[in-house]
């Protein structure tokens, strides 16, 4: 039967966010709903507001999220009604050319549930990155549901569902960090600083953090970055230089999405070093670079989408290490909040004061 639930909703580009009443339907063929215990409020949620994604609006945000599956449809067989799951973005078909060359973590063809959340006067909505997960429950593609150990807190499992996996991937599955590397973040929020957890759990021996904010700089000290540029008063690529006796960084991971910073990575970077974009910019940038500079300077220009993660391997994996206190994962939730708060949470993002405001659901 079709379900009422709350669930956070844009209605259109760059409107306030509003609690409205959402219908999901049961699952059908290859779908679960899961109940959200909590949903992480992602840069690329205030994306969707803002229209920096597409124009389908109205969207139903959220989907930074781990809950317990509550319902699943015919043949479905990856998950059963009690499992505790993150919920990922990015499920692979198996069947593309990417998945039969046996890599699936590029999976082209990745899906979302068949069927629509509507308004209660049947709007269609747009899940955000197709799960929408700002909502009680949420209906998804059963393989959009990953298990993993439940004794771990949902605030800290859900994190894994975006940023924080993006964030490490790109270091880890991306930028390939190595034992001894050189490795600069630029732009420390959830992301960047994920990716500095990468760095130091990968065995980089020099970790440079990059941000505008002293305060963000900070907090990347403690996640494990071992020396920080305030980019608004010093100029970090020359900094960066310095830092790595004036060669620049084997791995420079971009964690803000514009032209200007994506620069920086570019020229930060030492002969043959890699760029990892995983900032995400909107449709209308543009780069602008000599193509000699791309060319004689080598190495390899990537953008990492989700961490280049492959949910079934990497989110167990991230929640043991988790678990066994290698990497800290409670350190990227700031504060926990109400479905009504989102608006104050884009703010206070806005302004640079957390790194993860948390929705909780009783
Ligand atoms: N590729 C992916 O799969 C993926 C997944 C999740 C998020 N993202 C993207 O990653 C980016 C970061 O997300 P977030 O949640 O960490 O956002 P955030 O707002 O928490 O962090 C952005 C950080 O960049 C800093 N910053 C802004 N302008 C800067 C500049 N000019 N130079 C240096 N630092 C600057 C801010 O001070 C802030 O600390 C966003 O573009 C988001 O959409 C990508
Ligand atoms: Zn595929
Ligand atoms: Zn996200």
């Amino acid at each position: 039967m079709t379900q009422q639930v709350q669930g956070v909703v844009a209605p259109g580009k760059n409107e306030p966010v509003r609690v409205e009443t959402v219908l999901v339907p049961d699952p059908g063929p290859g779908e679960a709903v899961v109940k959200i215990q909590a949903c992480g409020v992602c840069h690329t949620d205030l994306h969707y507001k803002q229209g920096g994604i597409n124009d389908d609006y109205p969207f139903l945000l959220g989907h930074e999220a781990a809950g317990i599956v509550e319902s699943v449809g015919e043949d479905v067989t990856e998950v059963t009604p009690g499992d505790f799951v993150i919920l990922n973005w990015r499920a692979v078909c198996g069947r593309c050319r990417s998945c039969l060359r046996g890599r699936p973590q590029y999976c082209f063809d990745t899906h979302n549930a068949q069927q629509k959340m509507t308004l209660l006067d049947g709007t269609e909505l747009s899940p955000a990155l197709g799960i929408g997960a700002f909502a009680e429950k949420t209906l998804v593609a059963a393989g959009q549901c990953t298990k993993v150990d439940p004794s771990v807190s949902p605030a800290v499992a859900g994190l894994l569902g975006c940023g924080v996996m993006a964030g490490i991937g790109a270091a880890l599955n991306t930028g390939q960090v190595g034992r001894g590397d050189s490795v600069a973040v630029i732009g420390c929020g959830g992301v960047g600083d994920a990716a500095v957890v990468g760095a130091r759990l990968a065995g980089a021996a020099k970790i440079i953090a990059v941000d505008i904010d002293d305060r963000k700089l900070e907090t990347a000290r403690t996640m494990g970055a071992t020396h920080t540029v305030n980019s608004r008063s010093t100029d970090p690529v020359e900094a960066i230089r310095e830092l790595t006796g004036g060669h620049g960084a084997d791995v420079v991971i971009e964690a803000v999405g514009r032209p200007e910073t994506y620069k920086q990575a570019f020229y930060a970077r030492d002969l043959a070093g890699t760029v990892v974009l995983v900032g995400v910019p909107t449709p209308d940038m543009r780069l602008d670079l000599p193509l000699i500079d791309v060319f004689g300077r080598g190495g390899a220009l990537k953008s990492s989408w989700y961490g280049d993660c492959l949910p079934s391997r990497d989110f167990p994996m991230l929640i043991d290490l988790h678990q066994q206190g290698r990497i800290d994962l409670a350190a990227f939730v700031t504060e926990t909040i109400g479905l009504g708060d989102i608006e104050k949470a884009f703010a206070r993002m806005h302004e640079g004061d957390v790194l993860r405001s948390v929705v909780e659901f009783s």
